[in-house]
C-alpha cells in the first residue's frame, strides 16, 4: 500500500470510529453516565452530597411550622431562604414588599416579637418559635384598621405606597417604645426606610397621627 493510501484508510477509520463513538452516546447514555461518575468521583472527594442525596436530604428539615400573624403555618422552606421570599412566595402575604432585597430600603420590614426586622435579611428557618406580623395581621378582626393605618387614610400620606407596609410596620413597632414620640424622634425612628417618591414630609404627618390615633385607641 502507497503512503497515501495508508493516510486515507487511517482517516476513514477514525472518522468511523468517532461516528461509532457518537452513536453509542445517543443510544446508550454512557456520555452521562460518564459525567455521572466523575461528578460522584469529585464530590466524594470534595465531602459534597451526591446530587440524589441533594434532591431527597433533608426534606423533613425543611418542612416548619411558623408562628405568622397569631396562626401557625406549615411552610416548606430551604435552608438558605429569607422570610421575604417566605412570606411572599410561599404564604401568600405579599403586603410585604421586597425592594432591594439587601437591607438597605425597609420595604420588607416585619415585626418579629414585637421588634421591627428586614425580613430580607433574616433565614426562615431562624425566627421559627418567634411571633411574626406582616402587614396582613394589623387590622383587628372584624376589618377595622390598625391606629397607623388608620392614619394613612386620614392623612393621605403615600404617593405610590410601595414602601408603605414598611413604613407602617416600622411606625407600629417603634411606637411600641416611645407611644408619645416627637416629630423629631418618629422621624429618627423611621430613618430606616426609604421611598422611592420621596414624600417623606407627608410620610411623617400620616404616621404622627396614627401615633396619635393609637394613644386615642388606648385612652378610649
Ligand atoms: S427589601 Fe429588605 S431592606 Fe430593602
Ligand atoms: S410612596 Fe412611592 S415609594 Fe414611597
Amino acid at each position: 500500500m502507497t503512503e497515501k493510501a495508508e493516510q486515507e484508510t487511517d482517516r476513514a477509520s477514525k472518522t468511523l470510529s468517532r461516528r461509532n463513538f457518537i452513536k453509542g452516546v445517543i443510544t446508550s447514555g454512557v456520555a452521562v453516565s460518564s459525567a455521572g461518575y466523575l461528578f460522584r468521583t469529585s464530590s466524594l472527594l470534595h465531602g459534597q452530597p451526591l446530587p440524589d442525596q441533594q434532591s431527597t436530604a433533608g426534606v423533613g428539615e425543611r418542612l416548619i411550622t411558623l408562628n405568622v400573624n397569631g396562626q401557625q403555618r406549615r411552610v416548606d422552606a430551604m435552608k438558605q431562604e429569607t422570610l421575604a421570599s417566605t412570606l411572599r412566595y410561599k404564604l401568600g402575604l405579599t403586603g410585604t414588599k421586597l425592594g432591594c432585597d439587601r437591607a438597605e430600603c425597609g420595604s420588607c420590614t416585619v415585626l418579629l416579637d414585637d421588634i421591627p426586622h428586614f425580613s430580607c435579611s433574616v433565614l426562615t428557618h431562624n425566627v421559627r418559635g418567634r411571633k411574626i406580623l406582616t402587614i396582613e395581621g394589623l387590622a383587628g378582626a372584624d376589618g377595622t384598621l390598625h391606629p397607623v393605618q388608620q392614619g394613612v387614610i386620614d392623612e393621605q400620606g403615600f404617593q405610590c405606597a410601595f414602601c408603605m407596609s414598611g413604613f407602617i410596620m416600622t411606625a407600629v413597632g417603634y411606637l411600641k417604645t416611645n407611644p408619645n414620640p416627637t416629630r423629631q424622634q418618629l422621624a429618627h425612628g423611621l430613618s430606616g426606610c426609604l421611598c422611592r417618591c420621596q414624600d417623606y414630609d407627608k410620610i411623617l404627618t400620616a404616621m404622627m397621627r396614627g401615633a396619635e390615633n393609637l394613644r386615642g385607641a388606648k385612652l378610649g
